[in-house]
Protein backbone atom coordinates (compact mmCIF):
# COMPACT_ATOMS: atom_id res chain seq x y z
CA UNK A 1 0.00 0.00 0.00
CA UNK A 2 0.94 3.69 -1.08
CA UNK A 3 1.76 5.63 2.13
CA UNK A 4 -0.24 8.29 3.21
CA UNK A 5 0.73 11.61 1.63
CA UNK A 6 1.37 14.30 4.19
CA UNK A 7 0.17 17.25 3.17
CA UNK A 8 1.57 20.24 5.86
CA UNK A 9 -0.92 22.50 6.93
CA UNK A 10 -0.24 25.80 4.88
CA UNK A 11 -2.07 23.45 2.29
CA UNK A 12 -4.86 23.63 3.72
CA UNK A 13 -5.24 27.32 3.93
CA UNK A 14 -3.75 27.58 0.82
CA UNK A 15 -5.83 25.60 -0.95
CA UNK A 16 -8.77 26.89 0.74
CA UNK A 17 -8.11 30.95 -0.72
CA UNK A 18 -7.49 29.01 -3.97
CA UNK A 19 -10.76 27.60 -4.01
CA UNK A 20 -12.21 31.21 -2.44
CA UNK A 21 -10.81 32.68 -5.10
CA UNK A 22 -12.33 30.06 -8.25
CA UNK A 23 -15.29 30.36 -6.90
CA UNK A 24 -15.42 34.02 -6.64
CA UNK A 25 -13.78 35.06 -9.46
CA UNK A 26 -13.62 31.95 -11.84
CA UNK A 27 -10.42 32.85 -12.63
CA UNK A 28 -9.48 29.31 -13.37
CA UNK A 29 -5.53 29.35 -13.71
CA UNK A 30 -4.60 26.03 -14.99
CA UNK A 31 -0.96 26.91 -15.35
CA UNK A 32 1.89 29.84 -15.14
CA UNK A 33 3.48 31.16 -17.99
CA UNK A 34 6.38 33.57 -18.53
CA UNK A 35 9.06 34.72 -21.05
CA UNK A 36 12.73 35.08 -20.79
CA UNK A 37 15.43 36.97 -22.83
CA UNK A 38 17.24 34.59 -24.12
CA UNK A 39 20.65 37.15 -24.42
CA UNK A 40 23.85 34.89 -25.57
CA UNK A 41 26.74 37.36 -24.71
CA UNK A 42 28.83 34.11 -23.13
CA UNK A 43 31.05 31.50 -24.59
CA UNK A 44 29.96 28.98 -22.37
CA UNK A 45 26.11 28.40 -23.53
CA UNK A 46 24.39 25.42 -24.58
CA UNK A 47 23.49 24.70 -28.13
CA UNK A 48 19.94 26.33 -28.90
CA UNK A 49 18.30 22.86 -29.77
CA UNK A 50 19.16 21.43 -25.79
CA UNK A 51 17.84 25.40 -24.68
CA UNK A 52 14.96 24.56 -26.35
CA UNK A 53 14.17 21.31 -25.28
CA UNK A 54 15.08 22.11 -21.87
CA UNK A 55 12.73 25.34 -21.61
CA UNK A 56 9.77 23.09 -23.11
CA UNK A 57 10.28 20.32 -21.20
CA UNK A 58 11.06 21.55 -18.11
CA UNK A 59 9.78 24.70 -17.31
CA UNK A 60 7.01 27.53 -17.43
CA UNK A 61 8.54 30.11 -20.17
CA UNK A 62 6.87 29.74 -23.17
CA UNK A 63 8.19 32.93 -24.93
CA UNK A 64 11.54 33.89 -25.59
CA UNK A 65 12.91 36.85 -26.79
CA UNK A 66 16.72 37.50 -28.63
CA UNK A 67 18.45 39.83 -29.42
CA UNK A 68 19.26 39.29 -33.08
CA UNK A 69 17.66 37.12 -35.98
CA UNK A 70 19.94 34.12 -35.12
CA UNK A 71 18.87 31.33 -37.77
CA UNK A 72 19.99 28.80 -35.12
CA UNK A 73 18.39 29.71 -32.21
CA UNK A 74 15.13 30.30 -34.15
CA UNK A 75 15.54 26.77 -35.70
CA UNK A 76 16.00 25.61 -32.76
CA UNK A 77 12.65 26.46 -31.29
CA UNK A 78 10.61 25.04 -34.60
CA UNK A 79 8.02 22.14 -33.66
CA UNK A 80 8.46 23.46 -30.06
CA UNK A 81 5.57 26.05 -29.60
CA UNK A 82 7.26 28.39 -27.84
CA UNK A 83 6.84 31.65 -29.13
CA UNK A 84 9.58 34.03 -29.99
CA UNK A 85 10.09 37.45 -30.37
CA UNK A 86 12.83 38.40 -32.54
CA UNK A 87 15.26 42.14 -33.24
CA UNK A 88 15.94 43.71 -36.51
CA UNK A 89 19.51 44.79 -35.70
CA UNK A 90 19.45 48.56 -35.74
CA UNK A 91 21.82 48.99 -38.32
CA UNK A 92 18.70 48.06 -40.69
CA UNK A 93 16.58 50.86 -39.20
CA UNK A 94 17.98 53.90 -42.44
CA UNK A 95 18.06 50.87 -44.87
CA UNK A 96 14.57 49.80 -43.91
CA UNK A 97 12.69 53.43 -43.86
CA UNK A 98 15.12 54.25 -46.76
CA UNK A 99 13.48 51.78 -48.77
CA UNK A 100 10.20 49.09 -48.28
CA UNK A 101 12.34 46.58 -50.55
CA UNK A 102 15.37 46.23 -48.22
CA UNK A 103 12.75 45.12 -45.38
CA UNK A 104 10.86 43.06 -47.91
CA UNK A 105 14.32 41.22 -48.66
CA UNK A 106 14.99 41.08 -45.23
CA UNK A 107 11.75 39.55 -44.15
CA UNK A 108 12.44 36.69 -46.89
CA UNK A 109 15.87 36.06 -45.58
CA UNK A 110 15.09 36.28 -42.00
CA UNK A 111 11.47 35.51 -41.09
CA UNK A 112 10.15 33.56 -44.23
CA UNK A 113 12.06 30.19 -44.08
CA UNK A 114 11.49 29.43 -40.56
CA UNK A 115 7.30 30.03 -40.13
CA UNK A 116 5.69 28.48 -39.04
CA UNK A 117 7.67 25.91 -37.94
CA UNK A 118 8.86 28.40 -35.59
CA UNK A 119 6.37 30.40 -33.69
CA UNK A 120 7.65 34.00 -34.29
CA UNK A 121 4.96 36.19 -32.95
CA UNK A 122 6.61 39.39 -32.79
CA UNK A 123 9.74 41.47 -34.68
CA UNK A 124 11.19 44.48 -32.68
CA UNK A 125 12.93 47.29 -34.72
CA UNK A 126 16.56 47.53 -32.97
CA UNK A 127 16.84 47.68 -28.89
CA UNK A 128 16.64 51.59 -27.11
CA UNK A 129 16.99 53.39 -29.91
CA UNK A 130 15.90 56.77 -28.41
CA UNK A 131 17.98 56.22 -25.60
CA UNK A 132 20.77 55.58 -27.79
CA UNK A 133 20.51 59.56 -28.75
CA UNK A 134 21.91 57.98 -32.35
CA UNK A 135 19.79 60.99 -34.55
CA UNK A 136 19.95 58.74 -37.44
CA UNK A 137 18.41 55.98 -36.34
CA UNK A 138 15.59 57.43 -34.05
CA UNK A 139 14.60 59.35 -37.18
CA UNK A 140 14.23 56.86 -39.13
CA UNK A 141 12.99 54.58 -36.49
CA UNK A 142 8.95 54.67 -37.32
CA UNK A 143 9.24 54.97 -41.11
CA UNK A 144 11.47 51.17 -40.93
CA UNK A 145 8.45 49.87 -38.37
CA UNK A 146 6.10 50.55 -40.83
CA UNK A 147 8.46 49.38 -43.58
CA UNK A 148 8.58 46.07 -41.69
CA UNK A 149 5.30 45.91 -40.96
CA UNK A 150 4.47 46.59 -44.57
CA UNK A 151 6.51 43.88 -45.75
CA UNK A 152 5.29 41.86 -43.61
CA UNK A 153 1.78 42.05 -44.27
CA UNK A 154 2.93 41.44 -47.99
CA UNK A 155 4.89 37.97 -47.14
CA UNK A 156 1.37 36.93 -46.06
CA UNK A 157 3.22 37.12 -42.13
CA UNK A 158 1.00 39.93 -41.13
CA UNK A 159 0.34 38.41 -37.26
CA UNK A 160 3.63 39.07 -36.66
CA UNK A 161 3.52 42.24 -34.77
CA UNK A 162 5.70 44.72 -35.28
CA UNK A 163 7.25 46.91 -32.38
CA UNK A 164 10.10 48.29 -30.73
CA UNK A 165 11.42 48.53 -27.09
CA UNK A 166 12.01 51.50 -25.47
CA UNK A 167 14.16 52.47 -21.77
CA UNK A 168 12.10 53.83 -19.14
CA UNK A 169 14.40 57.28 -20.34
CA UNK A 170 11.90 57.86 -22.53
CA UNK A 171 9.72 59.66 -19.23
CA UNK A 172 10.11 63.12 -18.38
CA UNK A 173 8.12 62.38 -15.14
CA UNK A 174 6.98 59.07 -13.87
CA UNK A 175 5.94 60.23 -10.25
CA UNK A 176 3.21 59.88 -9.61
CA UNK A 177 2.55 57.44 -12.19
CA UNK A 178 -0.92 59.33 -12.88
CA UNK A 179 1.69 62.58 -13.84
CA UNK A 180 3.50 60.35 -16.22
CA UNK A 181 4.65 61.91 -19.52
CA UNK A 182 7.44 61.46 -21.85
CA UNK A 183 10.20 64.07 -22.62
CA UNK A 184 9.32 67.11 -24.75
CA UNK A 185 10.69 66.84 -28.23
CA UNK A 186 10.48 62.62 -28.73
CA UNK A 187 6.85 62.91 -27.07
CA UNK A 188 5.49 64.69 -30.26
CA UNK A 189 8.36 63.71 -32.78
CA UNK A 190 8.68 60.49 -32.33
CA UNK A 191 6.14 58.61 -29.40
CA UNK A 192 3.10 60.13 -30.91
CA UNK A 193 3.55 59.01 -34.62
CA UNK A 194 4.77 55.44 -32.86
CA UNK A 195 1.81 55.35 -30.88
CA UNK A 196 -0.52 55.98 -33.77
CA UNK A 197 1.30 53.00 -36.01
CA UNK A 198 0.19 50.59 -32.90
CA UNK A 199 -2.65 51.61 -32.23
CA UNK A 200 -3.71 51.23 -36.17
CA UNK A 201 -1.89 47.74 -36.08
CA UNK A 202 -2.91 46.61 -32.75
CA UNK A 203 0.10 45.76 -31.64
CA UNK A 204 1.74 46.86 -28.44
CA UNK A 205 4.15 49.47 -27.12
CA UNK A 206 7.06 48.05 -25.66
CA UNK A 207 8.78 49.32 -22.54
CA UNK A 208 12.18 47.48 -20.68
CA UNK A 209 10.75 48.55 -16.98
CA UNK A 210 13.25 47.65 -13.90
CA UNK A 211 12.60 48.41 -10.29
CA UNK A 212 16.22 47.21 -9.81
CA UNK A 213 17.45 50.20 -11.48
CA UNK A 214 14.99 52.61 -8.94
CA UNK A 215 15.29 51.32 -5.74
CA UNK A 216 16.78 52.60 -2.72
CA UNK A 217 16.93 52.13 0.67
CA UNK A 218 13.94 52.52 2.18
CA UNK A 219 12.37 50.78 -1.09
CA UNK A 220 13.41 47.64 -1.39
CA UNK A 221 10.48 45.84 -0.25
CA UNK A 222 8.06 48.19 -2.64
CA UNK A 223 10.67 46.93 -5.47
CA UNK A 224 10.24 43.40 -4.82
CA UNK A 225 6.75 43.20 -4.34
CA UNK A 226 6.80 42.08 -0.56
CA UNK A 227 4.54 43.60 2.14
CA UNK A 228 5.00 47.39 2.35
CA UNK A 229 3.21 50.11 3.09
CA UNK A 230 2.51 51.46 -0.67
CA UNK A 231 2.56 54.42 -1.84
CA UNK A 232 -0.53 56.92 -2.51
CA UNK A 233 -0.76 58.55 -6.42
CA UNK A 234 -1.63 61.77 -4.65
CA UNK A 235 -3.59 62.91 -7.98
CA UNK A 236 -5.60 59.78 -8.13
CA UNK A 237 -6.04 58.48 -4.79
CA UNK A 238 -4.56 54.64 -5.77
CA UNK A 239 -1.96 53.40 -3.60
CA UNK A 240 0.37 51.31 -5.23
CA UNK A 241 2.10 48.45 -3.23
CA UNK A 242 5.09 47.74 -6.21
CA UNK A 243 7.10 49.69 -7.97
CA UNK A 244 6.91 47.59 -11.55
CA UNK A 245 2.94 48.48 -11.53
CA UNK A 246 4.20 52.32 -10.43
CA UNK A 247 6.82 52.00 -13.53
CA UNK A 248 4.06 51.12 -15.66
CA UNK A 249 1.46 53.46 -15.10
CA UNK A 250 3.87 56.36 -15.54
CA UNK A 251 4.06 54.66 -19.33
CA UNK A 252 0.56 54.47 -19.62
CA UNK A 253 0.00 58.33 -18.05
CA UNK A 254 2.26 59.40 -20.63
CA UNK A 255 0.56 57.67 -24.03
CA UNK A 256 -2.91 58.75 -22.41
CA UNK A 257 -1.69 61.94 -22.41
CA UNK A 258 -0.75 61.68 -25.97
CA UNK A 259 -4.25 60.07 -26.69
CA UNK A 260 -3.08 56.75 -26.90
CA UNK A 261 -4.25 55.15 -23.36
CA UNK A 262 -5.75 52.09 -25.62
CA UNK A 263 -2.67 50.76 -26.95
CA UNK A 264 -1.36 47.63 -24.99
CA UNK A 265 2.03 47.88 -23.00
CA UNK A 266 4.25 44.49 -23.54
CA UNK A 267 7.73 44.58 -20.94
CA UNK A 268 10.48 43.98 -23.09
CA UNK A 269 12.67 43.16 -20.36
CA UNK A 270 12.76 43.43 -16.43
CA UNK A 271 14.70 41.60 -13.97
CA UNK A 272 16.64 41.29 -11.17
CA UNK A 273 20.49 40.52 -10.57
CA UNK A 274 21.34 37.61 -7.75
CA UNK A 275 25.07 38.99 -7.71
CA UNK A 276 26.56 42.54 -7.49
CA UNK A 277 29.81 44.22 -6.18
CA UNK A 278 30.73 45.39 -2.97
CA UNK A 279 27.39 43.03 -1.35
CA UNK A 280 25.23 45.50 -2.84
CA UNK A 281 22.14 45.80 -0.27
CA UNK A 282 19.22 44.40 -1.91
CA UNK A 283 21.29 42.11 -4.10
CA UNK A 284 21.71 38.16 -3.61
CA UNK A 285 20.07 35.04 -4.48
CA UNK A 286 17.12 35.57 -2.31
CA UNK A 287 16.28 38.88 -3.45
CA UNK A 288 16.41 37.90 -7.05
CA UNK A 289 14.19 34.57 -6.48
CA UNK A 290 11.32 37.36 -4.57
CA UNK A 291 11.30 40.13 -7.45
CA UNK A 292 11.05 37.83 -9.96
CA UNK A 293 9.04 34.32 -8.20
CA UNK A 294 6.52 37.23 -7.19
CA UNK A 295 6.91 38.87 -10.75
CA UNK A 296 5.44 35.47 -11.80
CA UNK A 297 3.07 35.47 -10.18
CA UNK A 298 1.49 38.99 -10.73
CA UNK A 299 1.79 39.02 -13.96
CA UNK A 300 0.09 35.14 -13.90
CA UNK A 301 -2.39 37.04 -11.60
CA UNK A 302 -4.18 39.28 -14.56
CA UNK A 303 -4.88 41.85 -12.38
CA UNK A 304 -2.73 44.50 -14.19
CA UNK A 305 -1.76 47.55 -12.49
CA UNK A 306 -4.13 50.64 -10.79
CA UNK A 307 -4.66 52.03 -13.68
CA UNK A 308 -4.46 48.89 -16.40
CA UNK A 309 -6.90 46.57 -14.35
CA UNK A 310 -7.47 43.53 -16.05
CA UNK A 311 -5.13 44.36 -19.05
CA UNK A 312 -2.67 41.24 -20.00
CA UNK A 313 1.09 42.04 -19.24
CA UNK A 314 2.99 40.24 -21.74
CA UNK A 315 6.68 40.20 -20.08
CA UNK A 316 9.82 39.02 -20.50
CA UNK A 317 12.28 38.65 -17.88
CA UNK A 318 15.87 39.47 -18.65
CA UNK A 319 17.40 36.86 -18.63
CA UNK A 320 17.70 33.33 -19.36
CA UNK A 321 21.03 33.16 -18.39
CA UNK A 322 24.16 34.40 -16.48
CA UNK A 323 26.05 35.92 -19.71
CA UNK A 324 29.80 36.02 -18.51
CA UNK A 325 30.94 38.19 -20.97
CA UNK A 326 28.56 40.92 -20.35
CA UNK A 327 30.95 43.91 -20.34
CA UNK A 328 30.10 46.35 -16.72
CA UNK A 329 29.62 45.46 -13.39
CA UNK A 330 29.25 42.13 -12.14
CA UNK A 331 25.27 42.49 -11.25
CA UNK A 332 25.18 42.91 -15.47
CA UNK A 333 27.12 39.22 -15.51
CA UNK A 334 24.23 37.89 -12.84
CA UNK A 335 20.84 38.83 -13.96
CA UNK A 336 19.91 35.15 -14.86
CA UNK A 337 17.81 32.50 -14.05
CA UNK A 338 20.49 29.65 -14.84
CA UNK A 339 23.43 29.35 -15.12
CA UNK A 340 25.21 27.72 -18.74
CA UNK A 341 24.82 24.06 -16.95
CA UNK A 342 21.17 24.80 -17.13
CA UNK A 343 20.73 24.19 -13.42
CA UNK A 344 18.69 27.26 -11.79
CA UNK A 345 20.56 29.96 -10.61
CA UNK A 346 18.00 30.16 -7.42
CA UNK A 347 14.36 28.97 -7.25
CA UNK A 348 12.56 31.99 -9.27
CA UNK A 349 9.59 29.21 -9.73
CA UNK A 350 9.80 28.49 -13.51
CA UNK A 351 10.55 25.38 -12.55
CA UNK A 352 7.79 22.37 -14.20
CA UNK A 353 6.65 19.07 -12.50
CA UNK A 354 9.22 16.37 -11.91
CA UNK A 355 13.05 16.17 -12.40
CA UNK A 356 13.53 20.06 -13.12
CA UNK A 357 11.27 21.10 -9.84
CA UNK A 358 13.59 18.77 -8.00
CA UNK A 359 16.40 20.60 -9.40
CA UNK A 360 14.62 23.98 -8.06
CA UNK A 361 13.94 22.60 -4.88
CA UNK A 362 17.55 22.13 -3.32
CA UNK A 363 18.62 25.46 -3.87
CA UNK A 364 17.78 26.79 -0.21
CA UNK A 365 14.51 27.79 0.84
CA UNK A 366 11.64 26.58 2.58
CA UNK A 367 8.64 26.48 0.14
CA UNK A 368 9.69 23.93 -2.35
CA UNK A 369 6.84 21.10 -1.41
CA UNK A 370 4.19 23.98 -2.44
CA UNK A 371 5.99 23.77 -6.36
CA UNK A 372 4.59 21.56 -8.87
CA UNK A 373 0.61 20.41 -9.66
CA UNK A 374 -2.11 20.10 -8.16
CA UNK A 375 -5.49 18.67 -8.17
CA UNK A 376 -8.47 20.83 -7.04
CA UNK A 377 -11.81 20.38 -7.76
CA UNK A 378 -13.46 22.50 -10.47
CA UNK A 379 -15.28 25.77 -9.66
CA UNK A 380 -19.05 24.31 -10.79
CA UNK A 381 -18.93 21.19 -9.87
CA UNK A 382 -21.52 20.50 -6.91
CA UNK A 383 -21.37 18.88 -3.31
CA UNK A 384 -22.71 15.91 -4.42
CA UNK A 385 -20.01 15.61 -6.59
CA UNK A 386 -17.51 16.13 -4.15
CA UNK A 387 -18.98 14.05 -1.69
CA UNK A 388 -18.67 11.24 -4.01
CA UNK A 389 -14.96 11.94 -4.95
CA UNK A 390 -14.37 11.89 -1.02
CA UNK A 391 -16.27 8.69 -0.39
CA UNK A 392 -14.42 7.22 -3.34
CA UNK A 393 -10.46 8.38 -1.91
CA UNK A 394 -11.09 7.75 1.58
CA UNK A 395 -12.63 4.29 0.52
CA UNK A 396 -9.26 3.51 -1.85
CA UNK A 397 -7.03 2.46 0.96
CA UNK A 398 -4.80 4.87 -0.91
CA UNK A 399 -5.17 7.84 1.20
CA UNK A 400 -5.51 8.45 4.60
CA UNK A 401 -8.28 10.39 5.04
CA UNK A 402 -8.13 11.18 9.32
CA UNK A 403 -6.66 15.29 8.54
CA UNK A 404 -10.06 16.10 7.47
CA UNK A 405 -11.77 14.25 10.02
CA UNK A 406 -13.35 16.34 12.85
CA UNK A 407 -9.72 16.72 15.00
CA UNK A 408 -7.44 16.35 12.07
CA UNK A 409 -4.91 19.29 10.86
CA UNK A 410 -6.91 19.85 8.05
CA UNK A 411 -10.42 19.72 9.08
CA UNK A 412 -10.88 23.62 9.23
CA UNK A 413 -12.72 24.75 7.40
CA UNK A 414 -15.40 21.89 7.60
CA UNK A 415 -16.83 22.07 3.83
CA UNK A 416 -17.44 19.39 1.68
CA UNK A 417 -15.27 21.44 -0.98
CA UNK A 418 -12.07 22.07 1.35
CA UNK A 419 -12.37 18.21 1.84
CA UNK A 420 -12.82 17.47 -1.52
CA UNK A 421 -9.65 19.00 -2.24
CA UNK A 422 -7.70 17.52 0.26
CA UNK A 423 -8.83 14.16 -0.65
CA UNK A 424 -8.74 14.39 -4.50
CA UNK A 425 -4.82 16.17 -4.38
CA UNK A 426 -3.91 12.96 -2.11
CA UNK A 427 -5.38 10.79 -4.29
CA UNK A 428 -3.39 12.43 -7.26
CA UNK A 429 -0.24 12.12 -5.42
CA UNK A 430 -0.60 8.54 -4.11
CA UNK A 431 -1.79 7.35 -7.27
CA UNK A 432 1.13 8.41 -9.07
CA UNK A 433 0.53 11.99 -10.31
CA UNK A 434 -0.92 11.27 -14.21
CA UNK A 435 -3.33 14.21 -15.11
CA UNK A 436 -5.72 11.28 -15.60
CA UNK A 437 -5.21 10.94 -11.76
CA UNK A 438 -7.38 14.23 -11.46
CA UNK A 439 -10.37 13.16 -13.57
CA UNK A 440 -12.78 12.44 -11.26
CA UNK A 441 -15.07 11.79 -14.01
CA UNK A 442 -14.43 15.54 -15.15
CA UNK A 443 -14.85 17.23 -11.64
CA UNK A 444 -11.06 17.86 -11.00
CA UNK A 445 -8.66 19.83 -12.77
CA UNK A 446 -4.89 20.23 -12.47
CA UNK A 447 -3.16 23.77 -11.10
CA UNK A 448 0.25 25.00 -11.35
CA UNK A 449 -0.72 27.58 -8.97
CA UNK A 450 0.90 27.50 -5.60
CA UNK A 451 -1.99 28.19 -3.47
CA UNK A 452 0.05 29.05 -0.10
CA UNK A 453 1.85 31.87 -2.13
CA UNK A 454 0.44 33.32 -5.03
CA UNK A 455 -2.33 35.71 -3.60
CA UNK A 456 0.24 37.17 -0.81
CA UNK A 457 1.08 40.49 -2.38
C1 LIG B 1 12.65 16.48 -23.69
O1 LIG B 1 11.66 15.48 -23.84
C2 LIG B 1 11.83 14.70 -25.00
C3 LIG B 1 10.65 13.78 -25.15
O2 LIG B 1 10.24 13.26 -23.90
C4 LIG B 1 13.14 13.93 -24.88
O3 LIG B 1 13.36 13.20 -26.06
C5 LIG B 1 14.27 14.91 -24.68
O4 LIG B 1 15.47 14.22 -24.44
C6 LIG B 1 14.00 15.85 -23.53
N1 LIG B 1 15.03 16.84 -23.50
C7 LIG B 1 15.47 17.42 -22.39
C8 LIG B 1 16.52 18.47 -22.57
O5 LIG B 1 15.05 17.15 -21.28
C1 LIG C 1 1.33 65.46 -4.53
O1 LIG C 1 2.57 65.18 -3.93
C2 LIG C 1 3.66 65.88 -4.48
C3 LIG C 1 4.91 65.41 -3.80
O2 LIG C 1 4.99 64.01 -3.86
C4 LIG C 1 3.44 67.36 -4.29
O3 LIG C 1 4.52 68.07 -4.89
C5 LIG C 1 2.14 67.77 -4.93
O4 LIG C 1 1.88 69.13 -4.65
C6 LIG C 1 1.00 66.93 -4.39
N1 LIG C 1 -0.21 67.25 -5.12
C7 LIG C 1 -1.40 67.34 -4.57
C8 LIG C 1 -2.56 67.65 -5.49
O5 LIG C 1 -1.57 67.21 -3.38
C1 LIG D 1 -11.54 43.23 -13.47
O1 LIG D 1 -11.89 41.91 -13.16
C2 LIG D 1 -12.66 41.79 -11.98
C3 LIG D 1 -12.83 40.33 -11.68
O2 LIG D 1 -13.31 39.65 -12.80
C4 LIG D 1 -13.99 42.52 -12.18
O3 LIG D 1 -14.76 42.44 -11.01
C5 LIG D 1 -13.71 43.97 -12.52
O4 LIG D 1 -14.92 44.63 -12.82
C6 LIG D 1 -12.76 44.09 -13.70
N1 LIG D 1 -12.41 45.47 -13.88
C7 LIG D 1 -12.38 46.04 -15.06
C8 LIG D 1 -12.02 47.48 -15.10
O5 LIG D 1 -12.60 45.44 -16.09
C1 LIG E 1 -19.07 20.01 9.93
O1 LIG E 1 -19.98 20.28 8.88
C2 LIG E 1 -21.06 19.36 8.84
C3 LIG E 1 -21.88 19.65 7.59
O2 LIG E 1 -22.16 21.00 7.53
C4 LIG E 1 -21.88 19.47 10.13
O3 LIG E 1 -22.95 18.55 10.11
C5 LIG E 1 -20.98 19.22 11.31
O4 LIG E 1 -21.68 19.42 12.51
C6 LIG E 1 -19.76 20.12 11.27
N1 LIG E 1 -18.84 19.74 12.35
C7 LIG E 1 -18.26 20.63 13.15
C8 LIG E 1 -17.41 20.08 14.24
O5 LIG E 1 -18.39 21.83 13.01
Amino acid sequence: MVPPPSLPCKLCSGLSLLLTLLSSYTIVVSSLSIGVNYGTIADNLPPPAQVAAFLKNNTIIDHVKIFDANPDIIRAFAGTGIAVVITVPNSEIPSFAASRSTADAWVADNIAPFVPATRITTALVGNEILHSLDKNLIDNLVHAMMALSGALVAAHLHKIRVTTPHSLGILEVSDPPSAGRFRPGWDRAVLAPMLAFHSRSRTPFMVNAYPYFAYGATTLDYALFKPNPGRLDNLTGLVYTNCFDAQLDAVHSSMVKLGYGDVDIMIGETGWPSAADNNQFGVSPADAMAFNGNLIRHINSGRGTPLMPNRTLETYIFALFNENLKPGPTAERNFGLFKPDLTPAYDAGVMNTGDGGKRGRGRGRGRGKARGRWCVPKSDVGDAALQANIDYVCGSGKVDCKQIQEGGACFEPNTTRSHAAYAMNAFYKAAGQQDFDCDFSGSGVMTTVDPSKRFSN
